[in-house]
Protein backbone atom coordinates (compact mmCIF):
# COMPACT_ATOMS: atom_id res chain seq x y z
CA UNK A 1 0.00 0.00 0.00
CA UNK A 2 1.42 3.33 -0.88
CA UNK A 3 1.56 5.52 1.97
CA UNK A 4 -0.48 9.08 1.28
CA UNK A 5 -2.03 11.48 3.99
CA UNK A 6 -3.81 12.76 1.06
CA UNK A 7 -5.98 10.75 -0.81
CA UNK A 8 -8.27 13.18 -3.37
CA UNK A 9 -10.26 10.26 -4.33
CA UNK A 10 -11.86 9.82 -0.84
CA UNK A 11 -13.78 13.15 -1.53
CA UNK A 12 -15.39 11.42 -4.76
CA UNK A 13 -16.18 8.11 -3.45
CA UNK A 14 -20.23 8.26 -3.41
CA UNK A 15 -22.80 10.54 -5.06
CA UNK A 16 -23.91 12.43 -2.13
CA UNK A 17 -20.67 13.11 -1.26
CA UNK A 18 -19.70 14.27 -4.90
CA UNK A 19 -22.89 17.10 -4.39
CA UNK A 20 -21.81 17.80 -0.78
CA UNK A 21 -18.56 18.94 -2.31
CA UNK A 22 -18.83 20.44 -5.94
CA UNK A 23 -17.82 23.89 -6.15
CA UNK A 24 -19.80 25.31 -9.24
CA UNK A 25 -23.76 25.40 -9.17
CA UNK A 26 -25.15 25.57 -12.78
CA UNK A 27 -28.98 26.30 -12.63
CA UNK A 28 -32.29 27.46 -14.47
CA UNK A 29 -31.08 31.51 -12.92
CA UNK A 30 -28.11 31.29 -14.89
CA UNK A 31 -29.64 30.75 -18.22
CA UNK A 32 -30.84 33.65 -21.06
CA UNK A 33 -32.86 32.41 -24.32
CA UNK A 34 -31.40 33.98 -27.33
CA UNK A 35 -34.47 34.40 -30.03
CA UNK A 36 -34.76 35.26 -33.54
CA UNK A 37 -37.94 37.03 -33.57
CA UNK A 38 -39.36 37.64 -37.62
CA UNK A 39 -42.51 40.01 -38.29
CA UNK A 40 -45.11 37.14 -39.73
CA UNK A 41 -47.42 35.75 -36.38
CA UNK A 42 -47.83 32.60 -36.95
CA UNK A 43 -43.98 31.45 -38.42
CA UNK A 44 -41.74 29.23 -36.79
CA UNK A 45 -38.95 27.98 -39.53
CA UNK A 46 -35.75 25.82 -38.39
CA UNK A 47 -32.60 27.62 -39.08
CA UNK A 48 -30.02 24.37 -40.83
CA UNK A 49 -27.29 25.34 -38.90
CA UNK A 50 -28.55 25.58 -35.61
CA UNK A 51 -31.03 22.22 -34.53
CA UNK A 52 -33.93 23.22 -32.36
CA UNK A 53 -33.65 26.67 -33.04
CA UNK A 54 -36.53 28.29 -35.14
CA UNK A 55 -37.07 31.84 -37.12
CA UNK A 56 -40.21 32.32 -34.46
CA UNK A 57 -43.14 34.70 -34.66
CA UNK A 58 -45.14 36.06 -32.28
CA UNK A 59 -47.52 33.20 -31.59
CA UNK A 60 -44.13 30.55 -31.25
CA UNK A 61 -42.53 33.39 -29.03
CA UNK A 62 -45.07 33.33 -26.65
CA UNK A 63 -45.18 29.82 -26.09
CA UNK A 64 -41.39 29.46 -26.05
CA UNK A 65 -41.78 32.17 -23.16
CA UNK A 66 -44.32 30.02 -21.34
CA UNK A 67 -41.16 27.29 -21.56
CA UNK A 68 -38.97 30.02 -20.23
CA UNK A 69 -41.37 30.60 -17.13
CA UNK A 70 -42.58 27.26 -16.29
CA UNK A 71 -38.31 26.02 -16.30
CA UNK A 72 -37.44 29.06 -13.88
CA UNK A 73 -35.37 30.32 -16.69
CA UNK A 74 -35.16 34.40 -16.16
CA UNK A 75 -35.05 35.85 -19.28
CA UNK A 76 -34.42 36.12 -23.23
CA UNK A 77 -32.69 38.20 -25.66
CA UNK A 78 -34.36 39.24 -29.03
CA UNK A 79 -32.74 39.62 -32.06
CA UNK A 80 -34.19 40.67 -35.51
CA UNK A 81 -34.44 39.02 -38.71
CA UNK A 82 -35.31 42.12 -40.69
CA UNK A 83 -36.83 41.47 -43.91
CA UNK A 84 -34.27 42.52 -47.02
CA UNK A 85 -36.23 45.15 -48.44
CA UNK A 86 -36.09 47.40 -45.11
CA UNK A 87 -32.53 47.39 -45.06
CA UNK A 88 -30.87 50.16 -45.74
CA UNK A 89 -26.98 51.26 -45.79
CA UNK A 90 -27.89 53.33 -42.39
CA UNK A 91 -30.19 50.99 -40.80
CA UNK A 92 -33.27 53.23 -40.33
CA UNK A 93 -35.06 49.98 -39.24
CA UNK A 94 -33.22 50.13 -35.92
CA UNK A 95 -35.02 53.06 -34.83
CA UNK A 96 -38.37 52.78 -35.60
CA UNK A 97 -40.82 52.95 -32.61
CA UNK A 98 -42.92 50.46 -34.42
CA UNK A 99 -40.16 48.21 -35.77
CA UNK A 100 -40.21 44.35 -35.05
CA UNK A 101 -37.88 44.79 -31.72
CA UNK A 102 -40.02 47.18 -30.04
CA UNK A 103 -43.57 45.67 -31.27
CA UNK A 104 -42.33 42.69 -29.66
CA UNK A 105 -41.18 44.01 -26.26
CA UNK A 106 -44.11 45.93 -25.76
CA UNK A 107 -45.79 42.64 -26.20
CA UNK A 108 -44.09 40.53 -24.22
CA UNK A 109 -43.84 42.61 -21.31
CA UNK A 110 -47.56 42.76 -21.29
CA UNK A 111 -47.86 39.28 -21.45
CA UNK A 112 -44.69 38.27 -19.47
CA UNK A 113 -43.54 41.36 -16.70
CA UNK A 114 -41.28 39.43 -15.49
CA UNK A 115 -39.20 37.92 -17.66
CA UNK A 116 -36.12 39.72 -18.11
CA UNK A 117 -36.01 41.31 -21.04
CA UNK A 118 -32.11 41.68 -22.90
CA UNK A 119 -32.15 43.71 -26.31
CA UNK A 120 -29.31 43.82 -28.89
CA UNK A 121 -28.22 47.40 -29.73
CA UNK A 122 -25.95 47.55 -33.04
CA UNK A 123 -27.24 47.80 -36.96
CA UNK A 124 -25.97 44.48 -38.09
CA UNK A 125 -29.36 43.04 -38.25
CA UNK A 126 -30.78 46.55 -39.82
CA UNK A 127 -28.24 47.29 -42.54
CA UNK A 128 -27.85 46.39 -45.93
CA UNK A 129 -23.94 45.82 -45.56
CA UNK A 130 -24.24 43.46 -42.74
CA UNK A 131 -21.73 46.02 -40.05
CA UNK A 132 -22.43 47.21 -36.73
CA UNK A 133 -22.05 50.71 -37.99
CA UNK A 134 -22.28 53.55 -40.46
CA UNK A 135 -19.81 53.15 -43.20
CA UNK A 136 -18.27 55.57 -45.40
CA UNK A 137 -15.69 54.64 -48.07
CA UNK A 138 -15.34 51.42 -46.42
CA UNK A 139 -14.99 52.37 -42.77
CA UNK A 140 -17.01 51.48 -40.21
CA UNK A 141 -17.62 55.32 -38.77
CA UNK A 142 -17.34 55.30 -35.00
CA UNK A 143 -18.99 58.42 -33.24
CA UNK A 144 -21.61 59.14 -36.21
CA UNK A 145 -22.62 55.59 -35.40
CA UNK A 146 -22.85 55.87 -31.74
CA UNK A 147 -25.51 58.84 -32.07
CA UNK A 148 -27.56 56.42 -34.07
CA UNK A 149 -27.39 53.64 -31.13
CA UNK A 150 -28.15 56.03 -28.70
CA UNK A 151 -31.37 56.85 -30.77
CA UNK A 152 -32.09 52.90 -31.18
CA UNK A 153 -31.16 52.29 -27.50
CA UNK A 154 -33.79 54.83 -26.48
CA UNK A 155 -36.50 53.51 -28.77
CA UNK A 156 -35.51 49.66 -26.98
CA UNK A 157 -35.68 51.46 -23.32
CA UNK A 158 -39.12 53.84 -24.41
CA UNK A 159 -40.55 50.05 -26.02
CA UNK A 160 -39.43 48.23 -22.43
CA UNK A 161 -36.27 46.48 -22.51
CA UNK A 162 -34.89 45.87 -18.76
CA UNK A 163 -31.08 45.93 -20.43
CA UNK A 164 -30.33 47.65 -23.61
CA UNK A 165 -26.74 45.56 -24.70
CA UNK A 166 -24.50 46.99 -27.63
CA UNK A 167 -23.03 44.52 -29.46
CA UNK A 168 -21.00 46.77 -31.83
CA UNK A 169 -18.11 47.51 -29.83
CA UNK A 170 -17.93 51.13 -30.77
CA UNK A 171 -15.76 53.06 -28.53
CA UNK A 172 -17.71 55.67 -26.12
CA UNK A 173 -21.07 53.79 -26.20
CA UNK A 174 -21.55 53.03 -22.58
CA UNK A 175 -21.30 56.24 -21.75
CA UNK A 176 -23.46 57.98 -24.58
CA UNK A 177 -26.35 55.19 -23.91
CA UNK A 178 -26.12 56.03 -20.14
CA UNK A 179 -26.38 59.61 -20.41
CA UNK A 180 -29.26 59.46 -23.00
CA UNK A 181 -31.30 57.16 -21.21
CA UNK A 182 -30.66 59.08 -17.85
CA UNK A 183 -31.48 62.46 -19.85
CA UNK A 184 -34.89 61.06 -20.91
CA UNK A 185 -35.88 59.68 -17.17
CA UNK A 186 -34.83 55.55 -17.89
CA UNK A 187 -32.59 55.57 -14.70
CA UNK A 188 -33.85 52.16 -14.68
CA UNK A 189 -33.05 50.92 -17.59
CA UNK A 190 -29.90 48.75 -17.33
CA UNK A 191 -27.24 48.45 -20.13
CA UNK A 192 -25.52 45.06 -20.75
CA UNK A 193 -22.55 45.56 -22.31
CA UNK A 194 -20.97 43.32 -25.42
CA UNK A 195 -17.34 44.69 -23.48
CA UNK A 196 -15.16 41.76 -24.90
CA UNK A 197 -16.69 40.95 -28.11
CA UNK A 198 -14.37 39.24 -30.25
CA UNK A 199 -13.84 38.82 -34.33
CA UNK A 200 -15.02 35.41 -34.29
CA UNK A 201 -15.59 32.92 -36.92
CA UNK A 202 -18.31 30.95 -34.47
CA UNK A 203 -20.96 33.30 -35.01
CA UNK A 204 -21.38 31.93 -38.84
CA UNK A 205 -24.95 29.99 -38.17
CA UNK A 206 -26.34 33.53 -36.29
CA UNK A 207 -25.63 35.59 -39.19
CA UNK A 208 -27.29 32.74 -41.81
CA UNK A 209 -29.74 32.73 -39.33
CA UNK A 210 -30.26 36.67 -39.49
CA UNK A 211 -28.59 37.02 -43.18
CA UNK A 212 -26.25 39.77 -41.76
CA UNK A 213 -22.95 38.41 -42.81
CA UNK A 214 -21.22 41.76 -43.76
CA UNK A 215 -21.24 42.34 -47.70
CA UNK A 216 -17.65 43.35 -47.77
CA UNK A 217 -14.92 42.80 -45.32
CA UNK A 218 -14.67 41.92 -41.50
CA UNK A 219 -15.54 43.67 -38.51
CA UNK A 220 -11.82 43.09 -37.44
CA UNK A 221 -11.60 47.23 -37.10
CA UNK A 222 -14.14 47.26 -34.58
CA UNK A 223 -14.39 43.29 -32.91
CA UNK A 224 -11.48 42.21 -30.65
CA UNK A 225 -8.42 40.17 -31.89
CA UNK A 226 -8.70 36.77 -30.70
CA UNK A 227 -4.98 36.95 -29.59
CA UNK A 228 -5.81 39.62 -27.09
CA UNK A 229 -6.69 39.11 -23.50
CA UNK A 230 -4.86 42.66 -21.99
CA UNK A 231 -7.06 44.73 -24.04
CA UNK A 232 -10.22 42.79 -22.83
CA UNK A 233 -9.16 44.11 -19.60
CA UNK A 234 -8.81 48.03 -20.88
CA UNK A 235 -12.48 47.21 -22.41
CA UNK A 236 -13.95 46.38 -18.95
CA UNK A 237 -12.39 49.19 -17.41
CA UNK A 238 -13.87 51.99 -19.66
CA UNK A 239 -17.31 50.20 -20.07
CA UNK A 240 -17.69 50.06 -15.86
CA UNK A 241 -16.40 53.45 -15.82
CA UNK A 242 -18.85 54.69 -18.42
CA UNK A 243 -21.83 52.95 -16.58
CA UNK A 244 -22.43 49.05 -17.77
CA UNK A 245 -24.15 47.39 -15.11
CA UNK A 246 -23.09 43.82 -16.80
CA UNK A 247 -19.92 42.95 -18.50
CA UNK A 248 -20.53 40.30 -21.31
CA UNK A 249 -17.74 38.05 -22.90
CA UNK A 250 -18.21 36.64 -26.46
CA UNK A 251 -18.04 33.80 -27.29
CA UNK A 252 -18.05 32.02 -23.92
CA UNK A 253 -15.65 28.27 -24.60
CA UNK A 254 -12.94 29.68 -26.16
CA UNK A 255 -12.26 32.56 -24.32
CA UNK A 256 -12.67 30.98 -20.68
CA UNK A 257 -9.65 32.80 -19.48
CA UNK A 258 -11.16 36.00 -20.32
CA UNK A 259 -14.62 35.41 -18.64
CA UNK A 260 -12.09 34.28 -15.61
CA UNK A 261 -9.95 37.21 -15.51
CA UNK A 262 -13.12 39.76 -15.66
CA UNK A 263 -15.05 37.92 -13.28
CA UNK A 264 -11.52 38.58 -10.70
CA UNK A 265 -11.20 42.22 -11.62
CA UNK A 266 -14.43 43.37 -12.11
CA UNK A 267 -17.06 44.40 -9.59
CA UNK A 268 -20.02 43.70 -12.06
CA UNK A 269 -22.13 40.85 -13.18
CA UNK A 270 -20.20 38.60 -15.41
CA UNK A 271 -22.05 37.17 -18.65
CA UNK A 272 -20.99 34.90 -21.06
CA UNK A 273 -22.52 34.07 -24.49
CA UNK A 274 -22.64 30.42 -25.56
CA UNK A 275 -22.40 31.65 -29.47
CA UNK A 276 -24.22 30.09 -32.40
CA UNK A 277 -21.13 28.36 -34.03
CA UNK A 278 -20.25 27.02 -30.85
CA UNK A 279 -23.86 25.00 -30.52
CA UNK A 280 -24.00 24.19 -34.01
CA UNK A 281 -20.73 22.17 -33.26
CA UNK A 282 -22.39 20.42 -30.14
CA UNK A 283 -25.38 19.72 -32.15
CA UNK A 284 -23.64 18.38 -35.35
CA UNK A 285 -21.00 15.91 -33.57
CA UNK A 286 -24.57 14.94 -31.55
CA UNK A 287 -26.22 14.27 -34.77
CA UNK A 288 -22.88 12.42 -36.74
CA UNK A 289 -23.26 10.03 -33.42
CA UNK A 290 -19.60 10.89 -32.26
CA UNK A 291 -20.21 12.72 -29.02
CA UNK A 292 -22.52 12.74 -26.62
CA UNK A 293 -24.21 16.33 -27.28
CA UNK A 294 -26.64 16.36 -24.01
CA UNK A 295 -23.86 16.01 -21.70
CA UNK A 296 -20.95 17.96 -23.50
CA UNK A 297 -23.36 20.94 -23.77
CA UNK A 298 -24.06 20.71 -19.60
CA UNK A 299 -20.50 20.26 -19.39
CA UNK A 300 -19.89 23.14 -21.51
CA UNK A 301 -22.33 25.41 -19.69
CA UNK A 302 -20.91 24.05 -16.31
CA UNK A 303 -17.34 25.13 -17.60
CA UNK A 304 -18.53 28.22 -18.66
CA UNK A 305 -20.05 29.14 -14.91
CA UNK A 306 -16.82 28.13 -13.32
CA UNK A 307 -14.97 30.45 -15.20
CA UNK A 308 -17.15 33.02 -13.20
CA UNK A 309 -20.05 33.87 -15.53
CA UNK A 310 -22.73 34.13 -13.41
CA UNK A 311 -25.57 34.72 -17.00
CA UNK A 312 -24.86 32.46 -19.71
CA UNK A 313 -26.56 33.31 -23.39
CA UNK A 314 -26.92 29.95 -24.67
CA UNK A 315 -29.74 29.00 -27.44
CA UNK A 316 -29.60 25.52 -25.26
CA UNK A 317 -31.50 27.31 -22.26
CA UNK A 318 -34.72 25.32 -22.55
CA UNK A 319 -33.00 21.69 -22.82
CA UNK A 320 -30.97 22.89 -20.32
CA UNK A 321 -33.20 23.92 -18.11
CA UNK A 322 -35.18 20.91 -18.61
CA UNK A 323 -32.00 18.62 -17.81
CA UNK A 324 -31.37 20.47 -14.85
CA UNK A 325 -34.93 20.22 -13.67
CA UNK A 326 -34.08 15.99 -14.04
CA UNK A 327 -30.87 16.12 -11.75
C1 LIG B 1 -24.44 41.50 -33.78
C2 LIG B 1 -24.37 40.24 -33.03
C3 LIG B 1 -23.74 39.07 -33.46
C4 LIG B 1 -24.04 38.10 -32.51
C5 LIG B 1 -24.83 38.70 -31.52
N1 LIG B 1 -25.00 40.05 -31.85
C6 LIG B 1 -23.01 38.74 -34.70
C7 LIG B 1 -21.85 39.54 -35.12
O1 LIG B 1 -21.27 40.31 -34.37
O2 LIG B 1 -21.50 39.40 -36.29
C8 LIG B 1 -23.61 36.68 -32.61
C9 LIG B 1 -24.33 35.70 -31.77
C10 LIG B 1 -24.11 34.30 -32.15
O3 LIG B 1 -23.27 33.94 -33.00
O4 LIG B 1 -24.82 33.48 -31.58
N2 LIG B 1 -23.96 42.65 -33.31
Amino acid sequence: MLKMNERPRRNRRTENIRRMVHETDLGARNLVLPVFIVDDPKARVPIPSMPGIFREGRESLLETCERLVELGVPGLALFPVIDEKLKDEGGGQARDPKGLVPETARLLKKEFPELVLFCDVALDPYTSHGHDGLVRDGRILNDETVKVLVEQALVLAEAGADFVCPSDMMDGRIGAIRAALDEKGFTGTGILSYCAKYASSFYGPFRDALSSAPSFGDKKTYQMDPRNRREALREARLDAAEGADILMVKPALAYLDVIRELSEISELPIAAYQVSGEYAMIKAGGEKGWINAPRIMMESLISIRRAGAGIIFTYAALEAAEALRRT
